[in-house]
């Protein structure tokens, strides 16, 4: 499915964001702590928006590695290419080749969703960031309140897949995205996830309006 919608990906997240993810990736950059000279891991990095934004936080000395396991994802992401990035094909329940222990933060924006086992996906983060090195999950999520929700329910479940049909082409793909939302676990229960994984200090907030969830931990030393 990712293959499928890779050309259209970044296009369609600034329609159906407003332009608001760019101000997201700044959050999660805020959260990693991350500065310059220092070294990332973005996993499900997809086409790379949130990739090159770290890169640049972290400068010609610093680097990331993305990894994804759609080619598509990654072809696209390879044509915006920065010195300080490289892409790698994977799975990020199961790094191979990743080393332990190097990374200052590890990252995954609207990745986790679609990822059934969050527990392999949150101790492979663990394991490669530096004891007191950040792991940090951006996700969407339904908001809580009456009001808002109606609203979100309105975008997300009707106009989302109905915009992604046409600028994507690829409707499946738009009507998965508001289901798999559903589906995915409560923010409590994805803090617990983290902490039972290796992380410490797992906090979370909500963002936009509680449409965006926001959760961090460290690795324990
Ligand atoms: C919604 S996109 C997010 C892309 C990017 N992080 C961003 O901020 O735009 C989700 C990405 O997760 C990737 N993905 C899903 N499951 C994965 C897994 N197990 N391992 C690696 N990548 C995965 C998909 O290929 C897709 O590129």
């Amino acid at each position: 499915m990712f293959d499928r919608i890779a050309g259209r990906y970044e296009l369609l997240n600034t329609v159906m964001t407003a332009g608001l993810h760019r101000i997201w990736n700044r959050k999660v950059l805020a959260a990693t702590g991350l500065r310059p000279g220092g070294r990332a891991l973005d996993l499900a990095c997809g086409t790379g928006s949130l990739t090159r934004d770290i890169a640049r936080r972290v400068g010609p000395r610093g680097s990331v590695l993305g990894v994804d396991f759609s080619r598509e994802m990654l072809r696209a992401a390879e044509r915006r290419p920065l010195p300080n990035v490289e892409y790698r094909l994977g799975d990020a329940t199961k790094l191979e080749g990743v080393e332990s222990g190097v990374f200052d933060a590890a990252t995954i924006a609207y990745g986790a969703r679609n990822i059934p086992d969050l527990d392999a996906l949150f101790s492979e983060m663990a394991r490669c960031v530096r004891p007191g090195g950040a792991v940090v999950c951006l996700e969407i999520a339904r908001p809580p309140g009456r009001v808002a929700s109606a609203f979100y329910g309105l975008w997300f479940d009707k106009v989302v897949p109905w915009l992604g049909a046409r600028i994507s082409g690829d409707a499946a793909a738009y009507s998965y995205l508001p289901e798999s939302v559903k589906e995915f676990v409560a923010p409590d229960d994805l803090a617990v996830i983290m902490r039972r994984n290796g992380l410490q200090s797992v906090t979370w907030s909500r963002l936009a309006g509680g449409i965006i969830t926001l959760h961090r931990g460290f690795r324990r030393a």
